[in-house]
């Protein structure tokens, strides 16, 4: 308990005073929710200290080490409603506080933010007894039917790296070790359990991987999670490469690797590089890294003793360096109504304006009347399924029904209809719920403005079948469009949708699962009481036939041993592969309007040994504040580069009106080379010439451009 001695000497003071039992139960955890979804083993109980969400990992209690807690935290400290017992496990009165989805804390272009969101579900977790979260989801959107999307940061692996490093960080300022999920390309859900990612591996390091590299370097997690998923033919979990030569050799991570639930196939893999079984009845009968499994295999010499030491060495390592010993979890009451500010916060700077046709928004708020058509707007906004579900403070404001994993389907109970009268108390605000497109036409003829929203519920476990929103909506919003020439959509998505209908309507904002704010967040947005200032972190298609893979892997067989072959776009992942193709998204990576106009001006790049600084003024030459997100793409020379560009920088900037700004943005060293894997020794190399630096709104609309020369230069791995 010295806490002046670092945390590799004291996990290993620690490690030295274990018996061998003792160091063996900590290497497996158990699931810490009762279940009896396995026919063949008795049900799960877990021990009565378990909190109760997905795992639990014994202590030692005679030296003070205390239990592993472990939460799902993809948007927040979630609560496993999902089929096993038919409703929330911890209680009925609601617990935590959602964020909105990562793709929308993605959108915010704002590390800080992604920071404050951690901190807040953090926080939250230590107030409710976890120390471990399953948060992080870092794998990329390189597919936008991924029904696991809306848990990632999108499919840029800097923008991804550099959001997932902030939450990281915001968690672990709070004593809680967060994780990185789901190394490696974990990219779809159709068939994760049996498919092989299959990619180059230099393409992977350039893409998948170095979201993940960016995560770990920057954001120092205290776990990692292996996937599901095979990658190049070998099962994540079971993948030396991935485990040991590239995670903990090339990018030096001291902490452990956990399994997915269910990802472990031997005890082997304990030999890879995987230091810990997550939740083993998933694995039941057989415990890979059970106690009596582990001895047979040291004492048949099928596993060093030094590796197991190093297993329960990076464990207690972990623990130390984020404060599991020095600063346990205090059962408190959360407090909920500062935490959704923060979560509206993160709502309202993620939320991507696309459309807005004769400055339609934002809305006055002396309107008169206002039609308000779907997705439950009267009483909350929509959140993604599986095991990320939060179980809302106040409890879900639709009820649930279908309780089978990964469903049910929640609403945050934050009411759009209910922020929307408060910003126009002099106006009607009548609702339909939009099931009936001529009832909800008839309504939106007889209102000023109809706000339509629409809904795509997408969950862990399924993909979208296609690009459309769902249940006829698009036929809602034509209907309301031809009735009303004021028709705003209201997007909340998981992934992309495409838009037959957007030449019909004025406005369309992308709210994604906006969370417990989400209602607030969308009232202010939509009536100029904040200006929106999210940006897309993944490419809108205009329809399927622009991937890669027009149709899904697998969908035939998702139970079979399939190859999902990444090499096909390789590092070039979702606007990489539009320019690289000359193709013309619906909307484009980095996309997103204002109520306000930015001008740029004084672009300059400069390297200086190796490091490339790019320096620019934006100015906001509106009527209103708003925020800038100034983004810069390298363009490499003919013959160079995964695709005609890539972003090497952003920052989001605040601006008063007429206010200008300096930017000076340093370049990731890695970011200017290409991955060499051809030879024993990986390195990253800089090939010389002449690149271009362009600034722009987005990955298709450039304000300025320059270039910058580089010299060869090699980058450790
Ligand atoms: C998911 C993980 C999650 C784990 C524990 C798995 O099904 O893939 O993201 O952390 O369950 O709930």
């Amino acid at each position: 308990m010295n806490s002046t001695l670092s945390p590799d000497k004291r996990a290993s003071l620690v490690e030295a005073q274990m018996t061998l039992d003792e160091k063996l139960r900590m290497l497996h955890g158990l699931y810490a929710v009762p279940a009896n979804f396995k026919g063949n083993v008795p049900p799960n109980v877990p021990p009565q200290q378990a909190v109760g969400s997905a795992g639990f990992v014994y202590g030692v209690p005679r030296l003070g080490i205390p239990p592993l807690q472990e939460s799902d935290a993809s948007i927040g400290v979630a609560d496993p409603v999902s089929g096993v017992t038919g409703g929330p496990v911890r209680g009925t009165a609601g617990y935590s506080t959602a964020l909105p989805s990562g793709l929308n804390t993605a959108a915010t272009f704002n590390p800080s933010v992604a920071y404050d969101g951690g901190a807040m579900i953090g926080t939250e977790a230590h107030e409710e007894g976890f120390n471990v979260l399953l948060a992080g989801g870092a794998d990329l959107a390189r597919d936008p039917r991924n029904g696991r999307n809306f848990e990632y940061a999108g499919e840029d692996p800097w923008l991804a790296g550099v959001i997932v490093a902030g939450a990281v960080r915001g968690i672990q300022d709070q004593h809680v070790i967060s994780t990185l999920k789901h190394y490696a390309i974990n990219d779809q859900e159709v068939g994760r359990n049996t498919l092989s990612s299959n990619i180059d591996w230099a393409a992977a390091h350039e893409s998948d991987l170095f979201a993940f590299e960016m995560g770990v370097r920057l954001g120092h997690p205290g776990s990692i999670m292996c996937a599901y998923n095979r990658v190049n033919e070998v099962y994540a979990c079971s993948n030396q490469l991935l485990l040991t030569d590239i995670l903990k050799g090339q990018w030096g991570f001291p902490g452990w690797v956990m399994s997915d639930w269910g990802a472990v196939h031997s005890t082997y893999d304990a030999a890879a590089g995987l230091d810990q079984e997550s939740g083993d009845y998933f694995d039941a009968p057989t415990i890979w890294f059970s106690g009596p499994r582990l001895k047979a295999f040291l004492n048949e010499g099928r596993i060093a003793q030094s590796r197991v030491d190093d297993m329960v060495f990076r464990i207690l390592r972990s623990m130390f360096a984020v404060g599991l010993f020095d600063d346990p979890p205090v059962i408190t009451p959360i407090n909920a109504t500062a935490d959704a500010l923060i979560s509206q916060h993160d709502a309202e700077q993620g939320a991507v304006l696309l459309k807005n046709a004769n400055r339609q928004l934002p809305l006055n708020s002396s309107i008169k009347s206002i039609a308000i058509i779907g997705g439950h707007a009267d009483v909350g906004v929509l959140e993604g399924g599986g095991s990320s579900e939060v179980w809302p403070v106040g409890g879900p404001a639709v009820t649930p029904h279908n309780f089978g994993f990964p469903h049910p389907i929640i609403y945050d109970p934050s009411s759009p209809m209910k922020a929307i009268e408060q910003q126009a108390p002099g106006a009607t605000v009548l609702f339909d719920d939009g099931k009936d497109p001529r009832s909800a036409a008839k309504l939106a003829a007889s209102s000023d403005v109809a706000i339509v929203f629409v809904t795509q519920w997408l969950a862990e476990s399924i993909d979208a079948k296609n690009l459309h929103l769902p249940n006829m909506q698009d036929t809602l919003i034509s209907a309301v469009a031809a009735a009303n020439r004021h028709t705003i959509v209201v997007l909340e998505t998981g992934d992309p949708v495409v838009m037959p209908w957007l030449s019909q309507v004025s406005a369309v904002l992308e709210a994604w699962y906006p969370g417990s704010g989400g209602g607030a967040a969308i009232g202010n947005l939509l009536f100029g009481m904040v200006n929106p200032s999210g940006h897309l972190p993944i490419t809108f298609p205009t329809g399927v036939q622009q991937l890669p893979r027009p149709k899904e892997p697998g969908l035939s067989d998702p139970n079979g041993y399939f190859d999902v072959n990444y090499d096909i776009e390789g590092a070039a992942v979702g606007y990489k592969w539009f320019d690289k193709n000359n193709l013309t998204p619906l909307f484009p990576f980095g996309f997103g309007l204002s109520y306000t106009t930015f001008a740029y001006s004084h672009l300059h790049a400069s390297n200086s040994n190796d490091h490339v600084t790019v320096e620019f003024d934006v100015r906001n030459t509106g009527k209103v504040a708003g925020w800038a997100v100034p983004q810069v793409y390298l363009g490499f020379p003919e013959g160079v580069g995964e695709a005609p560009r890539r972003l090497v920088g952003f920052q989001k900037v605040a601006l008063m009106p007429g206010q200008t700004q300096h930017v000076s943005l340093s370049v990731e060293q890695r970011l200017l080379g290409m991955f060499d894997d051809t030879t024993g020794n990986r390195h990253w190399y800089v090939t010389p010439g002449q690149y271009q630096v362009v600034l722009g709104e987005s990955s298709r609309d450039f304000k300025l451009n320059t270039t910058v020369t580089l010299t060869s230069a090699n980058i450790a791995p």
